[in-house]
């Protein structure tokens, strides 16, 4: 959400002012945004990659899974890949992290046909070794745990690939096997990198296994809202994941209501936002908080790029947070990750994600004017003015957009073993920029729109919301979660593979094939109806369109399926559908 003056932010905020001709000046993404301030640079944008004339290979390689426990030593017998080293081995033409020029290996004919042979040394001895293709993404190579002792500190992991031409590129990570953990840290979660799942037991503290979770629900309003009414996670169940917004002034009263969503069964993202830069504050809560078996995640920093925070803070601290829960804080893992949003659309990215595991991007588009602010009668340009939607178009396609180009940044940097990126859809208005609240509709376009682009999490500003968006949004958690065909055992699933279509009349679509079973995620992102059809996904076989084993799993507003025979599928005006192709 963006600041207003009256929020506790403006004290923090201080270091994004200036003084101009006398006059102090605001900014916002590094823009000024008052008609009284001039146009200026913003600075912080992310640097554009070179472009060479000859192919370059970059290897990169992490562990699946961080952080290991003494539980996962041979105990994943149907799964070996639980315990493997992922290793990207991308070909391109631009400058990204780590990129070799192939000057050898450009001379033979055909690169594909190359592979590359490589090994991973932990302490100097190899973990393990094989032959690894070239452009390929997370490719797996197996390891046991049971040589290793497990520590706070993250081992260094080092991979060297060797091409038979004699070129060699070098790669590097860390490897996190932690201790079992202690009395005083209430739950694991890991990070599952082959998908990007969170993995964790059950959040009422009780045992059982470790299961994907696919975390839906808002950012809900503490002081006002949770807090009033310890029944209020009870109505809150379905959603899964709740996080509430600070101040937690009495903290009496918040461990009641944490109390009451570990009962119920719900999930806490918990949120220092105002408080993130204080160390003394951090610790107080981290380790007031990391006892409940029902906290999924860490969140610090909100919008931090916004009101231009110092650019050290988010990476300071995660590793703070880390090392007060169970992990080194130089880079390893802890007992759980840790999460931020980001405002601007391009604003020291690389600076503010650093301190992320989980990167949530907030692009809200719906009911302002995104070319020209109604708050401060300014244009809104790349250098100049705030109008609730940094450098937005106007469409559903920001979102897409934005998920796109953090994506693309953090493989730029080498982070894509690393982090994952969630979505926030906007189930708020009548506020500042935005004139009107989204619909029940508009809201699962957004959510699924972020779910195609890779979003592994979908966290919404705000409850209190409207009834409609609160009702839709509930179907989509159910439709996710539970039922005989959840969405998310598919998007979650390590072996799944997944590919994303926009099609020609607006459709953004995300399909994910499992053992011969694909599941179609479809937003409609026109206020018209739109239509989809098979031959342009390349499914369906002859004239047989979708066939006849398709089934329609969710739907949010119009979802015509019923003329399959001639292979079309008719979404209403802002509808979404889900569906699943046998
Ligand atoms: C490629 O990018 C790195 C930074 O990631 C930089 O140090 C290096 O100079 C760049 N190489 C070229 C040829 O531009
Ligand atoms: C590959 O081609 C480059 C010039 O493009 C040349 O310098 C190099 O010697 C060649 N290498 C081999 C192994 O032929
Ligand atoms: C690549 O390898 C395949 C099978 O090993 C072979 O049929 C093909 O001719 C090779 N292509 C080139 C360009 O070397
Ligand atoms: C590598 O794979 C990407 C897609 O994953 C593709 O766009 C690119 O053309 C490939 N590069 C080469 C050199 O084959
Ligand atoms: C890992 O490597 C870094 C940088 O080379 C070094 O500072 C650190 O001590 C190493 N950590 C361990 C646990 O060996
Ligand atoms: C390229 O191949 C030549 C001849 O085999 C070899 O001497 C040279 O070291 C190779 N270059 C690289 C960068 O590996
Ligand atoms: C916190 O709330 C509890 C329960 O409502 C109340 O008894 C207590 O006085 C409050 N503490 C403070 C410091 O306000
Ligand atoms: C930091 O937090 C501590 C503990 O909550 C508090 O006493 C202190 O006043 C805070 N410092 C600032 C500068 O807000
Ligand atoms: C973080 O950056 C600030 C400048 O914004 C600097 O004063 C401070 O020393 C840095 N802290 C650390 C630990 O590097
Ligand atoms: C945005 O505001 C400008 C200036 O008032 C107006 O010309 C434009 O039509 C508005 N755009 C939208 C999409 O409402
Ligand atoms: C919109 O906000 C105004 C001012 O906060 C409030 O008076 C009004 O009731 C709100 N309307 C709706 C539909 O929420
Ligand atoms: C939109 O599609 C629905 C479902 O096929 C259909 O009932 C409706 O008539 C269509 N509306 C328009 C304006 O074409």
């Amino acid at each position: 959400m963006l600041i207003s003056p009256a929020s506790s932010l403006w004290a923090l905020s201080l270091a994004s002012s200036w003084v101009y001709n006398g006059v102090s000046a605001q900014t916002w993404c590094g823009k000024n945004y008052m008609i009284t301030e001039p146009v200026t640079d913003p600075g912080g944008q992310f640097p554009i990659s070179l472009t060479f004339a000859e192919p370059h290979l970059a290897l990169r390689c992490g562990p699946a899974v961080k952080p290991y426990l003494p539980e996962d030593v041979d105990s994943h017998l149907t799964d070996p890949t639980f315990t493997s080293i992922l290793l990207d081995t991308p070909v391109t033409f631009t400058n990204i992290s780590g990129a070799t020029v192939l000057s050898n290996a450009s001379n033979s004919t055909s690169l594909s046909n190359l592979s590359l042979d490589v090994k991973v040394l932990l302490d100097g001895k190899t973990l393990t070794s094989g032959s690894v293709p070239l452009n390929t993404s997370k490719h797996t190579l197996p390891f046991s745990l049971s040589t290793l002792t497990p520590r706070t500190d993250a081992y260094n992991v080092t991979c060297i690939g060797l091409l038979p031409t004699g070129e060699q590129v070098l790669g590097s990570s860390l490897l996190t096997f932690l201790p079992e953990k202690p009395d005083g840290i209430g739950g694991v979660t890991k990070m599952d990198m082959r998908s990007g799942a969170l993995l964790a037991k059950p959040p009422t503290g009780e045992d059982g296994p470790y299961e994907g979770i696919f975390p839906i629900g808002f950012y809900t309003q503490y002081g006002s809202y949770l807090a009033t009414n310890l029944s209020i996670s009870g109505v809150l169940k379905e959603q899964g994941c709740v996080h509430p917004v600070p101040d937690f002034d009495n903290v009496t009263v918040l461990d009641e209501v944490l109390d009451k969503m570990q009962e119920a069964g719900l999930w806490l993202m918990y949120d220092m936002r105002n408080t993130y830069q204080n160390s003394t504050s951090v610790t107080e809560q981290v380790n007031h908080i990391k006892s409940r078996p029902n906290l999924l995640l860490w969140y610090t920093a909100d919008e931090p790029d916004g009101t231009s925070d110092p650019l050290n803070a988010t990476a300071l601290t995660k590793n703070l947070i880390n090392t007060l829960d169970g992990g080194d804080g130089q880079g390893g893992a802890g007992y759980h990750p840790v999460s931020l949003v980001l405002n601007c659309e391009n604003y020291f990215w690389s600076e503010y994600s650093n301190g992320a595991d989980i990167l949530l991007q907030d692009t809200y588009m719906i009911g302002n004017n995104v070319t020209f602010s109604n708050q401060w009668g300014t244009a809104c340009t790349v250098d100049y003015g705030d109008c609730g939607c940094d450098n937005c178009k106007g469409s559903f396609a920001d979102i897409s957009t934005r998920m796109d180009e953090f994506y693309e940044r953090a493989f730029i940097e080498g982070w894509e073993l690393e982090k994952v990126v969630w979505t926030v859809p906007q189930g708020f208005g009548n506020d500042t920029y935005w004139t009107r609240f989204p619909t029940g509709e508009e809201w699962v376009v957004q959510s699924i729109v972020g779910i195609n682009h890779g979003g592994l999490g979908v966290v919404s500003w705000d409850d209190p919301t409207p009834d409609d968006i609160k009702a839709s949004a509930s179907s989509l958690a159910k439709a996710l979660t539970s039922g005989s065909s959840p969405l998310a055992a598919f998007i979650l699933d390590p072996f799944t593979t997944f590919r994303q279509v926009t099609t020609q009349t607006g459709i953004d679509i995300g399909l994910w094939t499992l053992d011969g079973t694909t599941l179609m995620l479809a937003a409609n992102m026109n206020y018209e109806n739109a239509t989809i059809e098979a031959a342009e996904l390349g499914l369906g076989k002859g004239n047989d369109g979708f066939g006849g084993g398709l089934k329609k799993v969710f739907c949010s507003g119009v979802c015509d399926a019923s003329d399959l025979k001639k292979s079309v599928i008719v979404l209403g005006s802002v509808s979404s559908g889900a569906f699943i192709l046998a």
